[in-house]
């Protein structure tokens, strides 16, 4: 094994101490229930990937409203019912000795069902999505921190506004889907206004010493969309809001399934070039990159070389829930690489079912389908 020093450097987050620079990010699995509860199939999950090694986990999307799910397994924190079952979700990370976040979300004009919400009333799939009154608007907002503070009751270190993946906030961002003419839509001061409304709401209810991270998008990666020249005006004005740290993503929903998408995110550490840009960008935010880095020695160069403060796996750790360790020389067996030409996960995702890896062995998929009552594989 290389050097990996600097992967496995300790760092802090606000006061919080990280042992080492690797973050689980979030990725939607589909093991909530129905109901948006936690369940003992996602407990299970948490617990392997807090094992890992990372320093950090943060738990995939938990909406803030009914209207904001992006499946029906979606996690919720829009009530206090769902605090139990997220504390229990936070208890077994920090047995494992990691950090736990969780990120919140509203799916907006890519939420499952048919009554959507959305700045504008932009068509999604067959679904022309409600435009957002201001009264809509104060809701959605109060509901973010309303999240935010069940999520510290829960128990969590930190939450994660989820600024990325082209949901609601995004959309109040992009020129593509906010064609207001109100103090929302328009410059990108006014893009910019929900989505500072709900930081400020979020850290004003949890309180500015509790770490609000932010998955911020710098790149809608669509001809007509986001790109670095405002989303790195956008990061400063996030710096300015005191927000724990930005974690890097490129790309929505409506470029994720385009041929040139799909031909870049081939490619160990695909989106690092924008944690790279957002870094230069702010002053002292720390920043997480994410996007197929695949390799410790890719991970450490990163590092190594400045581009970003902390390295964030989601795949990658799903393919092997052994690649920290496995970095540090403390296992001694070569990486299980995520197969860039596989689709599975995200085939998963958009058919509502149970992620797993066609990179695991067969009997942990075989073990995998059998408890969730699939009988073989694709079915
Ligand atoms: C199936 C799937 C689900 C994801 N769910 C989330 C999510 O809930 N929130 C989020 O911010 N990003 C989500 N992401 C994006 C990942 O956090 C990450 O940025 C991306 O997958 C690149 O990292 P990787 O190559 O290690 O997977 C998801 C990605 C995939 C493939």
């Amino acid at each position: 094994m290389g050097n990996v020093s600097n992967v496995f450097s300790p760092f802090t987050i606000k006061d919080l101490s990280l042992k080492n620079r690797l973050v689980m990010v979030p990725m939607y699995v589909g093991y909530a229930s129905a109901d948006g509860t936690v369940s003992e199939l996602m407990l299970d999950h948490y617990r392997e990937m807090a094992a890992s090694g990372v320093a950090m986990v943060v738990v995939e999307n938990a909406s803030v409203d009914p209207l904001g799910l992006g499946s029906p397994f979606t996690l919720r924190v829009n009530d206090d019912q769902y605090i139990p079952g997220l504390s229990k979700l936070a208890e077994v990370i920090h047995d494992q000795g990691a950090m736990a976040f969780l990120q919140i979300n509203h799916a907006g004009r890519y939420a499952y069902g048919r009554e959507r919400l959305a700045p504008s009333g932009v068509k999604t799939g067959d679904v022309i999505p409600k435009e957002m009154t201001n009264q809509d608007i104060a809701r959605v907002i109060e509901a973010f921190a309303e999240g935010a503070k069940r999520v510290k009751e829960a128990g969590f270190d930190g939450v994660e506004i989820h600024g990325g993946t082209g949901y609601l906030i995004v959309q109040f961002l992009s020129p593509r889907t906010n064609n207001r003419s109100d103090e929302y839509g328009g410059g990108l001061e006014n893009r910019m206004r929900f989505p500072l409304q709900v930081v400020a709401a979020v850290t004003d209810s949890v309180g500015k010493d509790y770490p609000v991270g932010y998955r911020f998008l710098a790149d809608e990666w669509l001809p007509d969309g986001l790109h670095l020249n405002e989303t790195t005006l956008y990061a400063k004005e996030l710096e300015k809001m005191g927000v724990a740290y930005l974690s890097v993503m490129a790309g929505t929903y409506d470029s994720f399934f385009l041929p040139e998408y799909l031909e870049k995110e081939r490619s160990e550490g695909y989106m690092v070039h924008f944690a790279r840009a957002i870094k230069e960008a702010v002053s002292k935010s720390p920043v997480i990159a994410a996007g197929r880095i695949q390799s410790p020695g890719t991970a450490e160069r990163i590092l190594a070389q400045g581009e970003a403060d902390l390295i964030g796996l989601a795949r990658v750790l799903f393919a092997d829930p052994l690649w920290p360790k496995k970095a540090k020389g403390e296992v001694a067996e070569p990486i299980i690489a995520c197969e860039p030409t596989c689709s599975l996960c995200m085939s998963r995702v958009m058919k509502g079912r149970p992620l797993f890896c066609s990179q695991w062995s067969k009997d942990r998929r075989d073990a995998f389908l059998r408890r969730i009552g699939e009988k073989t594989e694709g079915e």
